[in-house]
């Protein structure tokens, strides 16, 4: 993705109408961020980061500072409503990540790794402790995010998710890597899984309404 240039979207309008024409363009109707959710998070002290290609915007990913930390399971949010929509707060412990995305057309060139790393550098500037993110997992019921590329259901992957959520005993990494998201994040930041809360975006069904949680442990250190 040669021609692209990684910037921090601004909360002004055309970057709002390009925001929802890249929800538009990348997410099903039911699991799209809608004008006023984009704008309350802006008031909130959200922050994007977008990918530009040709003048337009075509893949970013929405985060927020918060001092809320994600090993604490009594006050992390319970669905994805919250979690992408905690107000900015201090001191900062986390960078909560949310809504990644590319457009069709610009899939596999290189946005995400680009844009993760943005996020990953804002994080470190403001001495957050963890990186956050609330991966989708659609290979629990098999689906497809406006892509011609279906993913499938995994049988192996649902029972050993089931198993996790209702035992707590962590699943090997290994299986959780049948999953092509949890597999993007683990290949892009090295993360940790923490746990999946379950109900967490009832409407992506493909994931059976489960998000896994995941963690890059920063440590406070600017890089
Ligand atoms: C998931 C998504 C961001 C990946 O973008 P991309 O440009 O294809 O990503 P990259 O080329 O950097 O990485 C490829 C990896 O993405 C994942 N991926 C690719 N297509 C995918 C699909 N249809 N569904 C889920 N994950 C997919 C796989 O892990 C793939 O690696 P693999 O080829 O080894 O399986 C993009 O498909 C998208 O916007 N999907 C809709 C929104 C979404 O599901 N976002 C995740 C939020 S948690």
């Amino acid at each position: 993705m040669n021609d692209s240039v990684i910037r921090s979207i601004d909360p002004c309008e055309t970057s709002i109408n390009e925001l929802l024409r890249l929800e538009e363009a990348s997410w099903p109707q039911r699991l799209r961020a809608s004008e006023s959710t984009i704008r309350e998070r802006f008031r909130l002290g959200h922050e994007v980061v977008g990918a530009v290609v040709n003048g337009s915007l075509v893949a970013a990913a929405g985060f927020v500072h918060t001092s809320q930390a994600p090993t604490d399971r009594l006050t992390f949010p319970t669905d994805h409503r919250t979690y992408s929509s905690l107000p900015a707060s201090t001191p900062v412990c986390s960078t909560f990540v949310y809504n990644l995305c590319v457009v069709p057309g610009q899939r596999g060139r290189g946005a995400v790794r680009q844009i993760l790393r943005a996020v990953e550098s804002e994080a470190r500037a403001r001495r957050a402790r963890f990186l956050v993110g609330d991966a989708r997992c659609p290979a629990y019921a098999g689906g497809r995010i406006q892509s011609r590329r279906r993913v499938e259901r995994d049988a192996v992957f649902r029972e050993a998710l089931d198993n996790w959520h209702a035992s707590g005993v962590h699943p090997t990494d290994h299986v959780l890597m049948r999953d092509p998201v949890l597999r993007l994040y683990y290949r892009y930041l090295q993360c940790e899984f923490l746990f999946p809360v379950s109900g967490f975006l009832p409407e992506d069904t493909a994931s059976g309404g489960f998000s896994v949680i995941c963690v890059k442990r920063l440590n406070g250190q600017v890089r």
